[in-house]
């Protein structure tokens, strides 16, 4: 999708598009051409019910007597409490309702409220996002048609400037979807950390540790997940310096299970198919590297994702195995399905010990009990820095990647003690989203830390605003803001 901005005039052709406040009249360009064709449009307004709520769209053929082939009017609903999230999901709707409509190009006019033209630009951008690689017998009448969105204000040079840091950030958002929908049979951990190479293109340093390597380490956690599986398990290493060579990194750390079969500790069967998500911290880090690097965000930043698949066969884990990890502390596994605390245990273990990071900011599809408590509306935040914790949540509501805090407390730490090792990688059916960021805690040794579990906000069964039914590519744009905002020289 080709995203630009203009002047305010109406276009000569494609499709336009109005925004219309709640129960108002048409304004600006809108009630001039309303005017030009004698009220056909207000005419088709009363006839269509449309009243200007918040996310409704009327698609109107355009009357003879303009130029444009289609009119779409877009309700904002009240502008007085319209944030920026807001903004960039009316863009999102202008994309979604012409994406498959015939309309080759469609131009926004934003002329007569206060719009957010950027955040709008980049809702029609991002929703216009899929995933149709594989595909290969769409029938024609499916297949999307839109290819330009051009926002009509009164500043359009300084729309342009604004909007260059959104197109890269759009850019890892797509990248992390890519990642999220591709099935694990193409993407596997030594795929996964190929196509994290074409990071350097960027100025992105790409470092790749083998099962060799992280032997030497002792990553015992980390590698016990992917021994069953046939391909060899991957830490993957991205650096962006961004900022003065002395300044002090700040870190991101992803689960990449390419797929989670439970291990011995078998999921059943119905679906499974989801778990080739499972890599989605990953990805997510992965995508808001290539954001920053894109943007050439002014700060250092180390990534590091874990990536194994979670097989069962005759050489995966068992259930009372007991493994050590590179910290040396031991962990007794009692069900192998709860290994993505046990990959991201070595990840953040070797993130803090190597390069002394100002903090560690996880992200993983690490429970299903976190889409118990929070469904599919906010991730769940866990950290022992309030600091953290609030700027993080501030980039969620701008953003409109929401996330929840979740308490984090030493008296949960009794659920994961265990007789025989130093920790047991299952906590009980209470509190498993918490139990589970308990046990992640004992790996950050005290370096200030951020867990966020996306299990429930990485893929989507329905439509959204910003993306179709699939992965959402959610954190890239939460985390690129929380940089921004906080982390940026
Ligand atoms: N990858 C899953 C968590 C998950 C579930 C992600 C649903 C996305 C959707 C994780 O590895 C897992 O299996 N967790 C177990 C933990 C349990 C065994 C303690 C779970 O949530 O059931
Ligand atoms: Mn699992
Ligand atoms: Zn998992």
């Amino acid at each position: 999708m080709q995203i630009s901005f203009a002047s305010i005039e109406l276009p000569k052709e494609g499709a336009v598009a109005f925004l219309v406040e709640k129960d108002k009249p048409f304004a600006g360009l809108a009630a001039e051409a309303d005017a030009a064709v004698s009220g056909a449009l207000s005419k088709a307004r009363d006839i269509g019910r449309f009243t200007g709520a918040s996310g409704q769209t009327q698609d109107i053929v355009a009357p003879n007597g303009i130029k444009a082939e289609r009119i779409l009017l877009v309700g904002i609903g009240e502008t007085s409490e319209l944030a920026e999230a807001d903004w960039v999901e009316i863009g999102g709707a202008v994309s979604a309702v012409l994406s498959a409509s015939g309309s080759k190009s469609v131009s926004v006019v934003a002329d007569h409220v206060d719009v957010d033209a950027v955040s709008l630009a980049e809702g029609a951008l991002l929703r216009s996002y899929r995933f149709d690689k594989y595909r290969t017998k769409e029938p024609e009448a499916k297949k999307p048609t839109l290819e330009k969105v051009a926002v009509l204000t009164s500043t359009p040079q300084k729309n342009t400037e604004a909007f260059a840091g959104r197109q890269r950030v759009s850019d890892g958002v797509f990248m992390t979807r890519d990642l999220v929908f591709e099935p694990a049979n193409i993407l596997h951990p030594e795929s996964f950390a190929e196509e994290i190479r074409g990071l350097a293109s960027l100025g992105v340093d790409v470092e790749v540790l083998g099962e060799a390597e992280m032997t030497k380490l002792g990553m015992g956690a980390l590698l016990g997940v992917g021994q069953g599986s046939a391909f060899e398990s991957q830490l993957v290493i991205m650096r962006w310096n961004g900022a003065g060579k002395d300044e002090q990194p700040i870190s991101f750390v992803g689960k990449g299970v390419t797929f989670d079969t439970g291990g011995i500790s078998l999921k059943p069967g119905p679906g499974m198919e989801q778990m080739k998500w499972d890599m989605g911290g990953a990805g997510t880090v992965v995508g808001l590297m290539k954001a920053l690097a894109g943007r050439k965000a002014k700060v250092n930043v180390v990534a590091t994702v874990g990536l194994v698949e979670n097989m069962p066969s005759s050489t995966a884990q068992r259930p009372g195995d007991v493994v050590t990890s590179m910290s040396g502390q031991t962990i007794e596994i009692l069900n192998t399905d709860a290994e993505g605390r046990l990959v991201l245990a070595d990840a953040l273990w070797y993130t803090q010990d190597r390069f002394k990071p100002k903090f560690m900011i996880d992200l993983a599809t690490l429970t299903g009990a976190i889409i118990t408590s929070l469904g599919h509306e906010h991730a769940g935040l866990f950290s022992d820095s309030d600091d953290l914790a609030s700027q993080i949540s501030k980039a969620g509501t701008d953003t409109g990647d929401k996330v929840w805090r979740m308490p984090v407390h030493a008296n949960y730490d009794k659920l994961i003690d265990c007789p025989t090792a130093d920790m047991k990688n299952l906590g009980g059916p209470a509190a498993g989203s918490i139990t589970a960021a308990q046990f992640l805690k004992r790996f950050a040794n005290d370096v200030p830390w951020v867990h966020l579990d996306i299990a429930g906000t990485v893929w989507s069964e329905k439509d959204l605003p910003l993306s179709e039914k699939g992965g959402t590519g959610f954190g890239v744009r939460l985390l690129d803001r929380f940089v921004a905002d906080n982390c940026e020289s």
